[in-house]
């Protein structure tokens, strides 16, 4: 059990895991989006630039996969446990699915982006909602810069293996760790703890002397760095964890 005091601050991660249970599928487990695709052909900058088609087919897919999608026990437990929380709740999350949201969370950093927003790749638009899965051959243009005479593709609001995350989201962490102080509780769910700087955070919750849990179906590549590992499907873990 997860012990929650009056001035306890939750600061949560999750990854693709917590969102198995409503069949979206993960990245790295078998069968998994990296076993059938080349990461860099399709989740990186370079890869848009040598065949936007290829990238624009890939999310297609994943948009067209989220028809019928639901939130499942896992995410429904986060919003119990923020609507106690409150603003001593952050939930930081690799998931472009949108599922958190769905589910009723409201203190969300979606720290990769959102797979039903799109952007220009070239100018500074603001990105807006497009849930178009875009039929094959197709590429998207935007079109502010049509508009003023010049072509540029549209891109997913997707951060990409090799670029920043979303810009306001490491400073956001940051002030909720340091308002947390010695209240911090780390919990991470779901997630192969590879990729920075997510797979960092357990470490910066340790620096600060917090707890840290993690909820993982197998033990992922970071598991010596967490006080508790409960392993086990988050839908069946989460609920009881945080009753
Ligand atoms: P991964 O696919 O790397 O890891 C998912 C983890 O969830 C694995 O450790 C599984 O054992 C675990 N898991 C699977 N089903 C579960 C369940 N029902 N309950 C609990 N755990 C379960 O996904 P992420 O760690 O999210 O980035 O991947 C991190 C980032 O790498 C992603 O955001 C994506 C990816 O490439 C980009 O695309 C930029």
């Amino acid at each position: 059990m997860l012990t929650l005091d009056p001035s306890s601050h939750l600061l949560v991660l999750t990854g693709a895991g917590i969102s198995a249970e409503s069949g979206v599928p993960t990245f790295r487990d078998a069968g998994g989006l990296w076993e059938g695709h080349d990461v860099h052909e399709v989740a990186s900058p370079e890869g848009f630039a040598r065949d936007p088609l290829l990238v624009w087919k890939f999310y297609s897919e994943r948009r067209a996969g989220m028809t019928g999608v639901a939130p499942n026990a896992g995410h429904r437990a986060l919003v119990e446990v923020e609507r106690r929380l409150g603003d001593r709740f952050l939930l930081v999350t690799q998931n472009i699915d949108g599922l958190h949201a769905a589910a009723g969370s409201e203190r969300i950093i979606e720290i990769h982006g959102n797979l039903m927003r799109s952007r220009c790749s070239v100018c500074d638009r603001a990105p807006f909602a497009d849930t178009t899965a875009y039929r094959a051959g197709v590429a998207p243009m935007c079109g502010v810069c049509q508009r003023a005479g010049t072509d540029a593709l549209l891109r997913p609001d997707i951060v990409w293996f090799g670029e920043p995350v979303v810009a306001d989201a490491l400073p956001r962490i940051e002030a909720f760790v340091a308002r947390a102080g010695k209240d911090l509780r780390f919990l991470a769910i779901g997630t192969s703890g590879l990729v920075y700087p997510a797979a960092g955070l357990v470490d910066v919750c340790r620096a600060r002397g917090g707890k840290s849990w993690l909820v993982n179906l197998e033990p992922p590549a970071n598991a010596h760095a967490f006080d508790e590992v409960a392993l086990g499907k988050a839908g069946d873990v989460l609920p009881r964890l945080l009753a």
